[in-house]
This record gives structure tokens, C-alpha cells and sequence, in this order.
């Protein structure tokens, strides 16, 4: 079983490269880039709940029900993808106003992804490691923890900026402030580094996979959302903001 989980994890870390080459090519259609050939268009509210909140269901499941002895640590890192995804799927939506309608496919690559995520990762907790009670006085778990938390704080920032710029105009504006004094996206570069720092908390290829995914999913939609909004905003959108990476990308 655990040789299957192993050929299976390697396999889909494989796909996260090829998606990153095709979103490279191939904006995934919602937000910014939304449009109906990619199916029917639902309401994107709802379609934040449906296709997120399956993650830590799905986590929650695979590691409860799995035979491994749960220390601290991996109580933390449950708890950690939880908040992150309560937020994402209950607060965020609730909190958005007008966002673009998504196509119903959106939301369904992304409900499958967080399946096959929350397997992987559950799986590992539950099933496979199980963490020392001493491990969270392990220097790489609390970087880690230091990283996740910065993380989350840059992501929820900004997209908080965002948000009010909603609140108070229609449509699309330059942000300001913050992290967007030097990149577009900084909510994406948060959220590779939230992820990035679950995979060195739990020294795992299970979360190096979801950082693989994440980068794979956001990086590239940073530079395309970067050259829309140089697109559309021309000499008026700052010369020197990079798309993800402050200085160099
Ligand atoms: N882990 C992952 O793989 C993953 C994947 C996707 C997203 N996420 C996270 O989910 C969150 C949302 O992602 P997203 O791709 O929807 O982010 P986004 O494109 O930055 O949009 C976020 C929200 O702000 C609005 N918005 C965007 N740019 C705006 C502007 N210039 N002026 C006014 N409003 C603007 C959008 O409205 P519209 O809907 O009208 O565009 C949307 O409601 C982010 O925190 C991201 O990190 C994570």
C-alpha cells in the first residue's frame, strides 16, 4: 500500500509540472481571465465553498482515520491547513463583492485537485508518519511555523486590499500599499510561502507536493494577471512592480 501512495505521489508531482507549462500557455479562466467556453458560469461564491472546503474534509478524514499515534505536531499541522481553509472557503467567499462568475469546470478541477491533495497529505499523517512529541522543538518546525504564519499575514493583507478596493469602486484598480509596492500578486506570493512552509514543518514529499502545486497554479497566473494589468493600465501601472518576486520576477 504505502509503495502505491509513494508511485502515486511522484506521479502527481509530475502533473503539477505539466500543469505548470500549460497554465504558462493557458490562463485558468476565472477572475481576471473568466469566460464562458470553459462551461457553464456559477455564482463564484459559491464555487469558492464547494471546491475548497473538500480540502480539509478530505485531510481531516484521511488523517483521523488512519492508525498513526498524533503527537503535537501533527495536531498544529491540521490545525494550521484548517484555519487556512475556513478561510478560504467560508470567510473569503463571503467576504468577496461581485467577483467574476466561474465556469462550473474551475471548480471542478479544483474540488478534484483538493481531494487528491488532502489524500496525499492525510494519508501521510495518518497513516505513514507519525511525528515525535519533542519534534516541535526541531529547528525546520518552527521556521516553518514562523514561515506559515508570515505567510498567511502577506496573503490575507493583501487580498484585504483588494477587497477594499471593491468595496469602495467597481471593476478593476491599481492596489496600492503594502506588498504591491514592489509585486502584483503578493496574496499568491503569501500563499507559496504558507505552503512552502508546510512542506519544511512536516519534512514531508506529500507537502513539498502542494508547494509544487501551488507554485504551479499561482506562479504562472502572476505573470499573465501581471501583464494584464500592464496591458490595461499602460504608463500608468508602476514601471518597477514585478509579477510575484520582489526585483526579479
Ligand atoms: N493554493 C492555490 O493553489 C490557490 C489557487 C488559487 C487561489 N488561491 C488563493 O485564493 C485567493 C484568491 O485567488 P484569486 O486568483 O481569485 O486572486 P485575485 O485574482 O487576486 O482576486 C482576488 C479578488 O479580488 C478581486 N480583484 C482582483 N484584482 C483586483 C483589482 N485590481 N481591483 C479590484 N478587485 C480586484 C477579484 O475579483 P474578480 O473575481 O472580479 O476578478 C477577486 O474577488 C488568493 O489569496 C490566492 O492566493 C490559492
Amino acid at each position: 500500500m504505502i509503495e502505491i501512495y509513494h508511485t502515486s505521489l511522484i506521479l502527481w508531482i509530475a502533473i503539477a509540472f505539466l500543469t505548470l507549462l500549460t497554465l504558462l500557455k493557458i490562463p485558468a479562466p476565472y477572475g481576471k481571465f473568466t469566460n464562458s467556453r470553459w462551461g457553464k458560469l456559477i455564482n463564484a461564491k459559491f464555487g469558492w465553498f464547494i471546491m475548497e472546503i473538500i480540502s480539509p474534509i478530505g485531510l481531516l478524514y484521511f488523517a483521523l482515520s488512519g492508525h498513526t499515534n498524533k503527537s503535537t505536531a501533527t495536531w498544529i499541522f491540521l490545525a494550521l491547513w484548517t484555519l487556512h481553509y475556513l478561510n478560504r472557503s467560508v470567510i473569503y467567499p463571503l467576504r468577496q463583492i461581485n467577483p467574476q462568475p466561474m465556469p462550473i469546470s474551475i471548480a471542478i478541477f479544483a474540488f478534484i485537485f483538493n481531494i487528491f491533495n488532502g489524500f496525499f497529505n492525510g494519508f501521510y499523517l495518518g497513516s505513514i508518519r507519525e511525528y515525535p512529541n519533542d519534534y516541535i522543538f526541531e529547528p525546520n518546525f518552527i521556521f516553518g511555523c514562523i514561515l506559515f504564519i508570515i505567510g498567511s499575514i502577506i496573503n490575507i493583507k493583501s487580498d484585504n486590499i483588494l477587497l477594499r478596493i471593491r468595496a469602495s469602486r467597481k471593476g478593476y484598480h491599481i492596489p496600492q500599499g503594502f506588498m504591491y509596492r514592489y509585486i502584483s500578486f503578493p496574496n499568491y506570493f503569501g500563499e507559496i510561502l504558507e505552503w512552502i512552509a508546510f512542506a519544511i514543518m512536516t519534512w514531508s514529499l506529500a507537502g513539498l507536493s502542494f508547494a509544487i502545486w501551488t507554485i504551479a497554479n499561482l506562479g504562472p497566473r502572476a505573470i499573465k494577471g501581471h501583464q494584464w494589468y500592464l496591458e490595461k493600465f499602460k504608463e500608468d501601472y508602476p514601471q518597477d512592480r514585478k509579477a510575484i518576486i520582489p526585483k526579479i520576477l
